[in-house]
Parts: C-alpha cells; structure tokens; sequence
C-alpha cells in the first residue's frame, strides 16, 4: 500500500507532540488512514540539538522538505507570517494537503490560503487554531453548516483565563498574578500577544468567518485586554454575583437591515457566577454556539499545550490522509456571505450573557 508521506514545519511544543504521535501510534494511524503514515522530515531552526529523534529525519530547508515527491501532506506548526505563509501556499498549489495550528496567519489569510486549496483541489484544515484540542472549527465548518449561526462566544485564551481565575480566587493584583502565571508556564516571557487580546482576536476572526460564512480579519475585530483589569474590578464584579472573563463575542447584529451585519469583539466582560463561562477557570477555555436551529451548544476543554493541540492536528491529519489515499476531499470553508463588519467605533462594548 503506498504510504502517506508527512512533513512537519517545526518542533515547538505541538511539533515535537505530533512527531511523537506519528511514531507511538503508527500502527493505529495505519488502521485509521488505510496506509502507512511516515514521517519524512522535520523542519527546524537548528539541527545541532538532540530532538530524540533520528539526525537524518531534520533539516532547515523547510522549503526543500515541502517541495519532496514522497511528502504529500505538511503540517505547519511553525507560527508567524513569514515563511509559513509561502509555504503553506507552495504546498497547496503542488496539489498537497496542509495541517496548520496558525491562528494569526489564518485571522489574515485565510482567504488567500482558502482560495489556493480550492484552486488546487488540495485540503487545508485548522481546527488547532483556535481553541487547542477543542472541536470547535469542524463544528462550524460541517455540523452547524445546514444551521444559521447568530452567535460564537468564547473564552479562548489559556493564559487570560488563568490569569482571570487566579485573580478571582487569590484577590491578588494583575502584576502579581501575570508573575505568577509566568513562572508556572502559563504565561510566555513576552505575554503581549495573550494579555492584550491579539491571541483572542485572531480566533474570533477566525471564528466569525467560520460561523458567519465571511471575512473577517483581526484588524476588523475590537479588541481590549486584561492588563487594566484590577483586584477592585474583581471585588466589584464578585458582589455583583459576577466574575470577569476575556471574551472572544461573535455576533449578528442590526446594520441597514436585520442582523445583515457582524460584529467581533474582544474584552473583559462580567460574567454573571451561574452562566456556564464563569465555571471555565485555569487555563481551560470554552465556547459557546448559538444556532437557529440547534439552539445553544457548549464546547469545553484544553485550548493551548503541546499534546492536546497535538490532538487537533493529529486528527486534522488523519483526515487529510484518508483523502489522500480514497481520492475523497471533505468540505473546506465556505464563503458565500458577504457580510459587512461593524466598524469597530459602532461596536457595542457591553455584553450581557
Ligand atoms: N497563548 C495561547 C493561549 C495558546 O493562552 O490560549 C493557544 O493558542
């Protein structure tokens, strides 16, 4: 049976997750997909470090590994714009499938990438771009797809929500709990992209695009993050029977007609102590669907760390091989709405749950 060859784009936290699980579970992989998946290379910054895994298997040509005969599926999880972005594209217009966990490449290109996976007939898929191990891109692309969506809100981002939830239960102040949360991990050396909502912004872009069936990019998205936030702000939301959690709010709402508009946005909001939201503490996230037809729907779990966004790509993955070897393709995006966004000064900055 003629393999699958796979290519990964760098070995971070979820690289070295998916490397491993392509090699733990090649027997169950093989059954899943109908052909062996084998791990042609591995492209990284440097090949002088011990990865636990054999030195013929690295490389820094990450273009070079995409470009082999015997890779027909690349997963990305690199990070950043460039080069993942050119890369991804040579992948699909060599009619290859991509995996990606890029959020703030997909918030900006997805239209691009999209555009390329269908010229191609290639599979592009990201459910490890928002919300970690979380089903929540599949969902919306396949399930809810016969549903109209009014409504995506969520807490997508770990670090914020541990540093939220910490907050709420010690009474500390931001400075010291942001320490605290970098000293365990939870919060990176440069916390910027998560405490001022640019991580959330990108996947309520994406999310938006996604429910809503248009475009919407992080620059569309308002956006305010947590580093304000203080130990009184808590005190004040606790006696109001409330807690405050970063929301990611995807919504429909009025313009010239009804809900012919959508507006995506990004802040602390108070969370009243008995809406589901408020129980999501620590790093967890979760987001909440509303549907026409399906009604309210609540997805929960891990949304950040090496193994459980390992899970999303490996399942990604999975799929994306199954194509491969029956000649089948699974539905990818769709854009048929052409939905304008509220300009964010419109933008309504009070959200009731
Ligand atoms: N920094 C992100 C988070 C990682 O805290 O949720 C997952 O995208």
């Amino acid at each position: 049976d003629h393999p699958i060859g796979v290519a990964v784009l760098g070995m971070g936290n979820v690289g070295t997750e998916v490397v491993r699980i392509l090699q733990n579970q090649a027997d169950d992989l093989r059954q899943r997909v109908g052909a062996p998946v084998v791990l042609r290379g591995v492209a990284v910054r440097r090949t002088d470090i011990d990865r636990g895994i054999p030195a013929e298997l690295l490389t820094t040509d990450a273009a070079g590994l995409v470009a082999r005969d015997d890779v027909d599926l690349v997963v990305e999880v690199m990070g950043g714009i460039d080069p993942a972005r050119q890369l991804i594209r040579t992948a699909l217009e060599a009619g290859k499938s991509v995996v990606t966990a890029n959020k703030a490449l997909l918030a900006d290109y997805t239209g691009e990438l999209a555009a390329a996976a269908e010229a191609n007939r290639a599979d592009l898929y990201f459910e490890a771009a928002v919300a970690g191990a979380i089903p929540v891109v599949r969902p919306l692309i396949q399930s809810l797809s016969g549903d109209r969506v009014n409504k995506v809100v969520g807490i997508v981002n770990g670090t914020t929500n541990f540093i939220l939830s910490a907050m709420d239960e010690t009474g500390a102040d931001y400075e010291v709990t942001l320490k605290e949360a970098t000293r365990l991990g939870y919060a990176e050396a440069d916390p910027t992209a998560d405490v001022e909502g640019y991580d959330a912004a990108a996947k309520a872009a994406i999310l938006a695009s996604l429910a809503f069936h248009t475009r919407v990019t992080a620059a569309d998205v308002f956006r305010e993050g947590i580093s304000k936030i203080t130990a009184e702000d808590l005190e004040t939301a606790s006696a109001l029977g409330c807690t405050v959690k970063l929301l990611a709010i995807c919504e429909r709402v009025d313009g010239d007609g009804e809900k012919d508009r959508v507006s995506v946005r990004v802040y602390p909001a108070l969370i009243p102590r008995k809406h589901p939201l408020s129980a999501v503490t620590g790093a967890f996230n979760a987001v909440v669907v509303e549907a026409e037809n399906a009604g309210r729907l609540m997805f929960y779990g891990q949304g950040a760390g090496g193994a459980p966004t390992a899970s999303a790509v490996m399942g990604d993955l999975v799929m994306a091989a199954r194509n491969k070897f029956y000649g089948g393709r699974a539905p990818g995006e769709s854009v048929y709405a052409e939905l304008p966004v509220a300009p964010i000064g419109d933008t309504p900055t009070r959200y009731h749950v």
